[in-house]
């Protein structure tokens, strides 16, 4: 198992594993014109995790030049329990850290416990203080 560079080439086998990975929720941001857009604009950030030829593990990692954001960490389910989401985390950490930014975010969906007692074992700290926003772009 090797984890190496996430690469537009694994953008399929990536969709495909976050397809069968409940608590991954996808949008419009991960169609594979935009995953490849994604990958430019931060390039050497994000990380997937193979073995055999098959992609086991991803995390996708960028920043905006102040806060890095995590998405879409995801380790087939078979492969679970073996240290390689913490692993996958630490080369996103410490491809941030290379890149000038000292801290990141993460959401989880709140009913994701496992998620939640991941990113805790791992020593993100939740932020109850805050609460999500979000808005569209497109004019209506
Ligand atoms: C969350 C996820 C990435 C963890 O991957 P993983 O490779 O199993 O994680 P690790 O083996 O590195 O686990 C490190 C520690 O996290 C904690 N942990 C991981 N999964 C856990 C779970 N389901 N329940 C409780 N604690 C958990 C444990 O303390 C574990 O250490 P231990 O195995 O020695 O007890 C994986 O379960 C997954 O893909 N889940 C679905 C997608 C998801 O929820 N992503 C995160 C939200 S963005």
């Amino acid at each position: 198992m090797t984890l190496r560079p996430f690469l537009s080439a694994d953008i399929a086998a990536a969709r495909a594993l976050w397809q069968a990975t409940p608590g991954v929720g996808l949008s419009t941001a991960d169609e594979p014109a935009a995953l490849e857009s994604f990958l430019n604009r931060n390039p050497g950030t994000s990380f997937v995790a193979e073995s055999d030829g098959r992609i086991t593990g991803t995390i996708l990692v960028g920043h905006d030049g102040r806060r890095g954001l995590i998405h879409h960490l995801a380790v087939a389910a078979d492969c679970r329990r073996t240290g390689l989401g913490r692993r996958l985390v630490e080369v996103g950490l410490a491809a941030l850290h290379q890149a000038g930014i000292d801290k990141c975010h993460l959401m989880v969906f709140t009913d994701n416990t496992g998620g939640a007692a991941f990113w805790t074992s791992v020593g993100a700290k939740r932020r109850d203080e805050l609460a999500l926003y979000s808005l569209a772009t497109t004019p209506h």
